[in-house]
């Protein structure tokens, strides 16, 4: 798969990590920054990871920040993104089983290493339930599509 991924400065240590992770696993991974833990702004990579997979660059998107909460608004402002804050593999397997999410958003804060890939695992690995949750996601594509 070939995922888009993003940090800011208080979540590039796990972003590093879940980079090697998922390049160990064979995926292609477009890194988006940021490069160090010197300060910068969340909104500038959500920018980016969001704009990647908006445009079909990337199949999925991960973004990480110190708590995941400033990637996920961001991330949701842009027309096709549903972005799942996740902090435990039931929210990442349901994000992906009734949401569709294609950009997951995590906060290195908050979660452990371990459970951080896990958690990113689960998420890769879990399909779209379709059916009933198709409809609600079509939902969500009309009240975009009417957004101002
Ligand atoms: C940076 O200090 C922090 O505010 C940011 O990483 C993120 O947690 C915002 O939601």
């Amino acid at each position: 798969m070939r995922i888009a991924i993003g940090s800011d400065h208080a979540g590039f240590p796990l972003k590093e990590r879940i980079k090697r992770f998922l390049v160990d696993k064979g995926h292609e991974v477009i890194d988006f920054g940021t490069t160090s833990q010197n300060s910068t702004h969340y909104p500038l990579f959500a920018r980016e990871v969001s704009l990647a997979v908006q445009k079909g660059e990337a199949e999925r998107g991960i973004l990480v920040c110190g708590t995941g909460i400033g990637m996920s608004i961001t991330a949701n402002k842009f027309k096709g993104v549903r972005a799942a804050l996740c902090f435990n593999e039931y929210m990442a397997r349901m994000s992906r089983l009734h949401n569709d999410a294609n950009v997951l958003c995590l906060g290195d804060r908050v979660l452990g290493e371990d459970l951080a890939l896990s958690i990113v695992e689960v998420w890769l690995e879990t399909p779209f339930e379709g059916g009933r949750h198709a409809k609600r996601v079509e939902l969500i594509r009309e009240i975009e599509s009417g957004c101002p």
